[in-house]
């Protein structure tokens, strides 16, 4: 299986004025799914913190790199701009699948900006802020992410044969 790296963005939580309650969450999803976690990062909502954290993340070969907050309307809500940036190819199917998911739960689902990458053999994707959204979000695409990462990282098998 394969590395997951889990950045929680957030103002709050990076003072220590809040408990990071999303990032645990969703490390459990992610080990459940198999994967290893690399150390989890905390980090605010300014864009610099969040482009170190995921150049550091692809150093440590991250395949799998989820931030969760930072995806919706408030002025710091950096974290699509940022993971766009940071990234060399989007990969617009994964925020897609997860609004369309989402948007069955809640109408406010449109309001995620969260956006996916690729990065070197890392894939980034990013997560909304409440522990709530940051699961159904990722339980949405979580089954489709090992095959995108088979394929990034050299694997052999074809979509054909998935
Ligand atoms: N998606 C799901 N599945 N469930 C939710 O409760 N909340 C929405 C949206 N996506 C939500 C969701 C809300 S209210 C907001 S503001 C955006 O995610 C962005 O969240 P963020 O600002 O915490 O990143």
């Amino acid at each position: 299986m394969y590395t997951a790296k889990v950045i929680t963005v957030s103002d709050r939580c990076s003072r220590g004025e809040a408990v990071d309650r999303s990032g645990p969450v969703v490390e459990v999803l992610l080990r459940d799914a198999g994967y290893d976690l690399l150390p989890s990062a905390i980090v605010s909502d300014d864009p610099d913190a969040l482009f170190t954290a995921l150049t550091e993340s692809v150093l440590e070969d991250a395949a799998l790199i989820v931030t969760t907050g930072g995806t919706g309307f408030s002025p710091r809500d950096n974290a699509p701009e940022v993971t766009l940036a940071f990234c060399d190819r989007a990969v617009p199917g994964i925020p897609e699948a997860m609004r369309y998911a989402s948007l069955q739960i809640t109408p406010r689902a449109i309001l995620s900006r969260a956006a996916a990458g690729i990065k070197d053999r890392s894939l980034i994707l990013n997560l909304p802020g409440s522990p709530k959204a940051a699961k159904e979000n990722l339980e949405a695409v979580i089954g489709a992410l090992e095959h995108g990462l088979l394929m990034l990282r050299g694997g052999t098998q074809s979509c054909a044969e998935g």
